[in-house]
């Protein structure tokens, strides 16, 4: 007997975009999966690269941040800044042999709720396929 792998997901949202969006696509009833635990942000730009690490590091299966639009952040150039963290710390997960695909950035409006609950989808069913980041622990033995 297997039992579907249920991933824990964590997004870092900006709060002027997408933790806005978060919220729209809340208003508007849209079904996105409960794996994703959302931790709002002033920007993207603030979520250091050890954020991301320490959340592998403690057992997320995936990381990912979503902020404005790029050239719309509120603080200028945080989401580029935040971008570039993204992909130097996937550098780093290759380099560790942990799938780069664990880490990701997008971008959403505040305007963007159905696309933000269609990320929460994506991201979600792509780490379902990468399977568990660490060993799940088994179950004992029943008489054993
Ligand atoms: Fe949203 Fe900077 S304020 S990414």
């Amino acid at each position: 007997m297997s039992e579907e792998f249920e991933p824990k997901i964590l997004a870092y949202c900006c709060q002027w975009c997408s933790y806005a969006a978060a919220d729209l696509a809340g208003s508007m009833r849209l079904q996105y999966p409960p794996n994703v635990r959302i931790i709002r942000v002033p920007c993207t730009g603030r979520v250091d690269m050890l954020y991301l690490l320490r959340a592998i590091e403690d057992g997320a299966d995936g990381v990912f941040l979503s902020g404005c639009l790029l050239d719309d952040c509120h603080y200028v150039n945080g989401n580029y800044k935040a971008l570039k963290r993204v992909e130097k710390v996937k550098g780093m997960l290759e380099a560790l042999g942990i799938e780069p695909g664990r880490v990701e950035m997008y971008f959403n409006s505040s305007a963007m709720g159905p696309q933000f609950a269609q990320t929460c989808i994506d991201f979600t069913e792509r780490i379902r396929k990468l399977g568990p980041l660490y060993p799940q622990p088994r179950q004992a033995a029943v008489g054993a």
